[in-house]
């Protein structure tokens, strides 16, 4: 297990498009997809994609935890456990689009409003070559959708239609409905 160094915006390797992975189970996977989580942990992230650890595959590791918005209780579509997903692909259900703030260990500091699909279907395999197919809703549509634009090479200021709502987390007091 590793700490992997994180690319931030402007490195070429989170502008490219990352290969499919051959074999998901592999022990070179197994071993990315551990340092992943380590480095994703140790960051305080929600989500990593292997591109942002120099690895142009198609990679990823998330979790949507119930505590993200008490409004969406524990409905299993807004929450995911932590997730290893290799090789996704995301189908839209529906055209209910939603705007969030999100940031990104690529972009270190900022924070930005980003509208995103608000309903989700997403299939892909974990490491053990198991086959993953869910439904996602709110925070959790948003982080696959976020995380999986990393592998086509989008950092989610391209996402953004208003920079004006590109800020600095220091800044995001006066943005963001206050934590109690
Ligand atoms: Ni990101």
């Amino acid at each position: 297990m590793a700490i992997l160094k994180i690319a931030r915006m402007g490195h070429p390797v989170l502008s490219q498009i990352a290969k499919t992975v051959d074999d998901p189970t592999a022990p070179e996977i197994r071993r990315l997809v551990s340092d992943m989580l380590e480095t994703m942990v140790d960051s305080d992230g929600a989500g990593l994609a292997a591109p942002q650890v120099h690895v142009p595959l198609r990679v990823v590791v998330f979790q949507a935890p119930a505590d993200r918005d008490d409004r969406l209780g524990e409905s299993a579509d807004y929450t995911a456990p932590l997730t290893v997903l290799i090789n996704p692909e995301i189908e839209v259900i529906g055209e209910t689009r939603e705007s969030g703030w999100e940031g990104c260990l690529s972009v270190p500091g900022l924070r930005g409003l980003v509208e995103r699909s608000a309903h989700i279907r997403y299939l892909g395999f974990d490491h053990e070559g198991h086959r993953i197919e869910r439904i996602a809703k709110g925070f959790h549509a948003r982080v696959v959708q976020h995380e999986c634009d990393h592998l086509d090479g989008v950092l989610y200021p391209q996402r953004m239609s208003d920079l004006k709502k590109l800020i600095f987390e220091s800044e995001a007091h006066h943005w963001l409905p206050r934590e109690d």
